[in-house]
């Protein structure tokens, strides 16, 4: 399957450079585009409710009102911008089109064809993969991830916590013949030696103590298709020696097994240390470094292409107002400013669960620049006890907010660790602590918990905390929802549409 497919795009030219734009149109339609056109006096927004496109081409007067509009709408619409720049226009200078990419004048149609196709199957290529950004380093990554998917040899992705390693993986498997097989996940650092080996390669009927059955392993459960080695630098040294075995020969034995198993596995390893580092210091195989490190995808922390940020917030805004079907106009310029600037220790993954928090909890319908935690500004990460007690006095917006976004945090760490664990079926057991005994252990039992106090409990949902924190509040006000409404930093009458999808009324 090809990663790209632009047959049937849709792209809307302006007619501001009228002469321009008719060529320009003749050429694209000829190359199989459907096409429509926009003249400086139709109304954008209404074109743009009305038609959905996939690439906006600004002709000409580009740092004009219409066309300044025009660009910010595809923007938020997250649509594709190619400006034609006049020779006369200053190139970057202040006053620059807020647009995806520019080519300056006389271009012509063979050009504009040319650029049009490579935005397409770049914006294609981000769809398909989930990887987004427009960095040149995220240009260059999924370049690679087309070239390396189609092919067998070994992967080694290399890039700090929450840079993207694991969407890569699964892109080279998705983009590879291998896609529909199985993607086979074993994280390195979880087990303990003897453990991660029989996971690896399964075991024999008695093979120890407890091996009552045979059990496969993850590289025959893999075969014909693509294991996922994730924090493979965590590999103690004898598993390393297996290792390297099976990249060697693609065979392998069960623990207390005597017949050699064959597969055909490609090997995906990814690693948040420096493994060159680990080499040096003795703590991992030169040899087995290399067999591993075939091809090599470096991903760069988000500090380090902080050009991605806009586009990657405008999305999670998206995805996740879609996700907890709130109303969300965007994020202010004022606020993106200071998202772009942020540290990002914990990288994608951060901005991501950030993002989502802050659309759930900013009281308007935009995020800004106030409803930015301080400690993200300031890299420092930091729990708060989870309890929210009226105490008989009032519960001030921010604070709130503040609480209520350290159980959002929590709540998603609690998120991922069980995702973890899932990927991990009969390594991790959950035990389910009693409701009581949960309260008890976040409750300091001096103070035992008020009427309206709000507790995560694990498994509680999104719209759960909200409901719990509505009806604390309707609770501390005694049902003055003007108050409580207030409170919580949302319009009345947005909650008396919460209350009633709640049935709290
Ligand atoms: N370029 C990107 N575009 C969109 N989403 C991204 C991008 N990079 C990462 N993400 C998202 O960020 C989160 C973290 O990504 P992922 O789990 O792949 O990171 P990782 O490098 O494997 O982290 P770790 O080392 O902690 O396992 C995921 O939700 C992922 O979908
Ligand atoms: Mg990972």
């Amino acid at each position: 399957m090809a990663l790209t497919d632009h047959d049937m795009a849709r792209i809307l030219v302006t007619l501001d450079d009228l002469e321009t734009a008719v060529r320009i149109n003749a050429a694209l339609e000829g190359a199989g585009y459907s096409t429509s056109t926009l003249s400086p006096v139709d109304d954008a927004r209404a074109l743009l409710r009305r038609q959905t496109f996939d690439l906006i081409l600004l002709t000409g007067a580009v740092r004009e009102p219409p066309a300044r509009k025009l660009s910010a709408l595809a923007r938020d619409a997250e649509i594709t911008t190619l400006a034609l720049l006049e020779s006369t226009d200053p190139g970057t200078a202040e006053g620059a089109p807020d647009v995806t990419a520019v080519m300056t004048k006389p271009v012509g149609p063979d050009d504009v064809l040319l650029t049009v196709r490579r935005l397409l199957d770049r914006r294609g290529l981000q769809e398909r993969t989930g990887i987004f950004g427009e960095s040149a380093a995220i240009q260059e990554l999924l370049v690679k991830i087309e070239q390396m998917a189609p092919v067998s040899s070994t992967v080694l992705i290399q890039g700090e916590s929450g840079t993207g390693k694991e969407l890569v993986a699964k892109a080279l498997h998705d983009f590879s013949p291998r896609r529909g097989k199985p993607f086979i996940a074993v994280n390195c650092a979880a087990l303990p030696e003897t453990l991660l080996e029989s996971e690896l390669f399964g075991h024999e009927k008695g093979a120890f103590t407890g091996a009552a059955e045979r059990r496969l392993g993850r590289f025959e459960l893999a075969d014909t298709g693509t294991i996922f080695l994730d924090e493979v630098g965590e590999i103690p040294p004898s598993t390393q020696v297996k290792l390297l075995r099976v990249l060697e020969s693609r065979a392998f034995f069960r623990v207390g097994g005597v017949q050699p198993i064959k597969v055909d596995v490609r090997v995906v390893g990814a690693t948040n240390q420096a493994l060159r580092e680990l080499v040096e210091l003795g703590k991992f195989r030169d040899d087995l470094y290399y067999r591993l490190n075939v091809l090599n995808i470096y991903l760069p922390p988000l500090r380090e292409r902080r050009s991605d940020i806009p586009l990657l917030v405008r999305r999670f805004i998206r995805e996740f107002a879609q996700a907890h079907d709130r109303d969300f106009r965007g994020i202010t310029t004022e606020a993106m400013q200071r998202l772009v600037e942020a540290p990002w220790p914990g990288n994608v993954r951060q901005l991501r669960n950030l993002i989502e928090s802050m659309v759930v909890l900013a009281p308007g319908s935009e995020i800004r620049a106030s409803d930015i935690p301080a400690d993200v500004l300031e890299g420092a990460g930091r729990l708060l006890p989870m309890r929210i007690s009226g105490q008989g006095r009032e519960m001030p917006t921010q604070e709130l907010e503040f609480i209520l976004r350290n159980i959002m945090d929590l709540r998603m760490q609690v998120e991922e660790l069980r995702r973890r664990m899932e990927d991990r079926p009969q390594r991790v057991q959950v035990i389910e602590i009693p409701q009581a005994q949960a309260e008890a252990e976040v409750v300091p039992e001096e103070e035992p918990a008020e009427a309206h106090a709000v507790l995560y409990k694990a498994g509680m949902t999104m719209a759960d905390v909200e409901k719990a924190a509505i009806q604390a509040a309707l609770e501390e006000f005694r049902g003055n929802r003007r108050r409580a409404a207030e409170v919580l930093g949302i319009g009345e009458r947005t909650l008396y549409r919460k209350i009633k999808a709640y049935k709290l009324g």
